[in-house]
């Protein structure tokens, strides 16, 4: 079903939402609108990507009217560095699945959102001429997945059986995203650490794999360090600190 914008616009009088039934990518249109000086809080959100971003090079499946494709417009009042603020986002995006599906979330660092072990949501966070742009993409109603990624990914469908109002999604997710902004502004980077440790079970004590460019590292978590990146002690007892790349159970 095609998206019903007066739905959100409703609940949110004064805020810039721009809602199209096609783009390349959520992240490109978003960084245009930045760059033009839209208002903080201003969100861009699409039916369909055609050339949808994930992390790494890699891209987003974005199948049409099944998913959330959103990215923000924020700009952070404080001085903000990007890998805790990519921790925030992965946080509002499970506080609003949580809130719309009742489902249990978990964290998968930097900011993989997972249901049964299996990925539903993902962020992408890039700076654009001093404007963050947060692209958050849900499977909300994908009833399947092309077969290179079955195993790995998952819908709020799939693991429920229910279909979800991409309207709520995005209503609450506007609220979380809100939220935690917030909370970086008012209290800084310490709650969303602790959080985002507390929400997660890939933060301390999981035996992962981590791919960077010279090889797979494998080792055991040990906690986030005050900058957002995650301690790995390999089983020679060397602590490694991991800044890039994502991680997967051993
Ligand atoms: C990842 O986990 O690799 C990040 C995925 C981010 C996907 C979202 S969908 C909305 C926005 N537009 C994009 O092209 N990518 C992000």
């Amino acid at each position: 079903m095609a998206f019903d914008l007066t739905k959100v616009t409703r609940q949110f009088p004064g805020r810039l939402i721009l809602w199209y039934p096609q783009l390349p990518s959520t992240m490109s249109e978003a960084a245009r609108w930045a760059a033009e000086g839209c208002a903080a809080g201003t969100i861009i959100g699409a039916d369909e990507q055609t050339a949808g971003q994930g992390r790494l090079g890699r891209s987003w499946h974005s199948e049409p009217e099944s998913g959330l494709y959103v990215s923000f417009v924020l700009r952070p009042k404080v001085a903000a560095d990007l890998p805790v603020l990519t921790l925030a986002m992965g946080l509002a995006a499970a506080e609003a699945i949580r809130l719309t599906t009742d489902l249990a979330v978990d964290l998968r660092w930097p900011n993989d959102v997972l249901l049964g072990g299996r990925k539903c949501a993902g962020i992408l966070a890039q700076w654009q001429d001093g404007a963050l742009i947060a692209g958050i993409g849900v499977n909300v109603n994908h009833g399947a997945f092309p077969e290179g990624l079955q195993a790995m990914a998952t819908s709020l469908r799939i693991a429920s059986g229910r279909i979800y109002s991409r309207e709520d999604l995005l209503l609450q997710l506007a609220v979380s995203v809100d939220t935690f902004c917030t909370m970086w502004e008012v209290e800084g980077k310490q709650p969303i650490l602790s959080l985002f440790a507390r929400q997660s079970s890939y933060v301390s004590g999981r035996r992962v794999q981590v791919e960077q460019g010279n090889g797979i590292l494998h080792g055991t978590t040990e906690g986030l360090d005050p900058s957002g990146f995650l301690w790995l002690r390999d089983e020679n007892g060397h602590r490694s600190l991991i800044c890039a790349g994502g991680i997967r159970p051993a």
